[in-house]
């Protein structure tokens, strides 16, 4: 379906032309008076001067030649120049029945649907994921199920932190532990056991204990080093090592991530693009664009345009080693191969903006992307605790994210359980659906790159702009309806009929914003002006609600047209609150 302020401004182009001016000036508006009109037109004070004349007399003669249009019910020129548009009533039904008809509530697909990648999540493997990932994560996962709604084969995929100095601290650490294993037998030549040496538990206490060593240890880090080194060799041992360690991860991952209602459909890490490495350098080299730099092998990507330096790309360090660009680089050259993106949108902390600076101009330069390729950077800030400082535990500690959620939910469950009277089980299960909608509204209701203080209190509030509060308003939404059902109600055949007061109005305006949202939250990746949406949907729903005894509604065809207008609201608001990755309970 067409947009409404499109179909709005068609009719007022047609209305230019017919009264002599160029249509160009005919854009439409959102009224900036609502107590007067809906929508306006400014294009006759932009007209003024091209056809040297006031601009109200352009205004009058554009506002003469819509004496015949159904969509106004009343339109005037304003001095200076303005034209106020009041929409029929009936128009404004009529397109609210058209998206009530159509299973994608009026939200065209892309025409033409591309292949994107989503790099989201980006938890480093044997180190709990920590709150740090969390916005990635939720982000990542709505921008995905945005763009996928919008018609995009999306491909998302959690790229793993697999390949650093993290793994040869625990291969030390573990060889320290149990020298007599056989992944540390260079002569072993049977297959290692199927049973990592360790449970997640204990992996995550391996990783601490020995970064810890390592800072204070000089030859323990250097025996890391040597380990982690040997490993990129291939050894076989390490490698073996190297999978359970995954293994052991990913389960432990995939745990926390489905708890997030955060899905990926690639597992893949940093390892995976290794293989990648030695061909694409040499090439660089080959091709001139990689050259050496005091020892390293590097590829320059200021341009002159810079106001900031941008240093140059670094590939190989002295010691022969690739480093974070290097892989990042290759992980480009794997999927361009294996997925052909036409974009690839990388959810990661703004504060590593130079590093996508970096590897987006030297993929560019050295040709490891099309020219059409887009590469973007959807860079988010910290998230802070009620200090104003990066969340922390209340010992200082890095705060782990299970933890937070778990205080999400206790709160969240208190909050429950005075609300009224139900079983534990029932409680505990609303305050788990509810307080994902907390955290991950929370997050999404800013914009993306900007940092935000995490709340729980504000956060779990059912009033507000909040998730709860956007929940709160489909339950009572189910509720009318399930009393309209009780009641004997059936609503068949009833449209969408012209409004009754002035609440029922906005809230019909509200809905028709639906498409347009989508497509800007889309084209500018931000969910953001989703929940901003929700919010003032829900407002519009709970004034209109207030106002008006809808199950009361003496006339009969009246009251079916408010509950079909319900109906579309909750399907509005249920489509917008799945791209932001959460669920509404039947009751709270
Ligand atoms: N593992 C990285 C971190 O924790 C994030 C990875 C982001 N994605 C990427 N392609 N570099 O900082």
């Amino acid at each position: 379906m067409k947009k409404i302020l499109d179909l709005i401004a068609g009719e007022m182009e047609k209305a230019f032309r017919t009264a002599g001016y160029d249509p160009e000036y005919a854009g439409v508006t959102l009224s900036n008076r609502p107590d007067l009109c809906e929508y306006q037109c400014n294009g006759a004070l932009a007209a003024a001067k091209e056809y040297h004349k006031a601009p109200i007399m352009i205004a009058d003669s554009v506002v003469e030649a819509l004496e015949s249009s159904e969509l106004f019910e009343d339109v005037q020129s304003v001095k200076p120049g303005f034209i106020n548009l009041k929409v029929h009533a009936d128009f404004l039904s009529g397109y609210l029945n058209g998206m009530y008809g159509d299973s994608r509530l009026g939200y065209d697909k892309a025409g033409q649907p591309k292949t994107i990648m989503i790099d989201y999540g980006g938890p480093n493997v044997a180190k709990p994921l920590h709150v740090g990932h969390l916005r990635s994560a939720i982000i990542g996962e709505s921008v995905k199920r945005i763009a996928r709604f919008a018609g995009h084969k999306v491909i998302g995929d959690v790229h793993l932190g697999d390949w650093g100095l993290q793994m040869g601290l625990i291969i030390m650490e573990l060889k320290n532990r149990e020298p007599k294993l056989p992944y540390f037998d260079e002569a072993y030549e049977g297959a290692y056991p199927e049973e990592a040496p360790f449970t997640i538990a204990e992996l995550e206490e391996i990783y601490p204990t020995a970064s810890a060593k390592s800072k204070e240890d000089a030859a323990y880090k250097e025996a890391a080093m040597q380990a982690t080194f040997e490993l990129q060799q291939g050894r076989k041992g390490y490698q073996a090592l190297l999978r359970h360690i995954l293994k052991v991860s990913v389960t432990d991952l995939k745990r926390n991530y489905e708890n997030l209602k955060v899905e990926f459909d690639l597992w893949k890490g940093e390892s995976d693009a290794q293989p990648y490495i030695p061909d694409m350098v040499q090439r660089m080299k080959d091709q001139g664009f990689a050259h050496m730099s005091e020892g390293a092998l590097v590829v320059d990507v200021k341009e002159e345009t810079d106001t900031k330096e941008v240093p140059p790309c670094m590939l190989l360090k002295s010691d022969g080693a690739s480093l974070y660009t290097t892989t990042d680089l290759a992980t480009i050259v794997e999927r361009m191969k294996l997925y052909r993106p036409d974009e690839i949108i990388y959810v990661v902390d703004k504060r590593q903006e130079m590093h996508f600076v970096q590897v987006f101009r030297c993929a560019k330069k050295c040709g490891l992307a099309g020219e059409d390729t887009a590469f973007k950077f959807l860079g988010f800030g910290t998230m802070n605790g009620k200090d104003g400082k990066p969340f922390k535990t209340r010992e200082g500690g890095v705060m782990r994210l299970e933890y937070l959620l778990k205080d999400i939910n206790e709160e969240m469950l208190k909050k429950i359980r005075e609300s009224r009277p139900m079983s534990e089980e029932e409680a505990r299960e609303i305050a788990g659906v509810v307080g994902l909608s907390a955290v991950k509204y929370g997050d999404l209701s800013n914009q993306a790159s900007k940092d935000y203080i995490f709340d729980v209190d504000r956060f779990t509030s059912s009033e507000g702009n909040t998730g709860p509060y956007i929940l709160y308003t489909i339950v009572r939404i189910k509720s009318i309806l399930k009393k309209y059902e009780e009641q004997g109600g059936r609503g068949d055949g009833a449209e969408i009929a012209a409004y009754g007061n002035e609440s029922e109005k906005a809230l019909m305006l509200e809905l028709t914003r639906f498409n347009s949202v989508m497509e800007t939250a889309y084209e500018e990746l931000a969910p953001h002006k989703v929940c901003a949406y929700i919010y003032d949907l829900a407002n519009a729903f709970n004034k209109f609600y207030h106002e008006t005894s809808i199950l009361g509604t003496e006339e009969e065809a009246q009251k079916n047209s408010r509950i079909r207008l319900l109906v579309l609201t909750r399907r509005v608001l249920e489509a917008c609150i799945d791209v932001l990755g959460f669920e509404a309970p039947e009751r709270m």
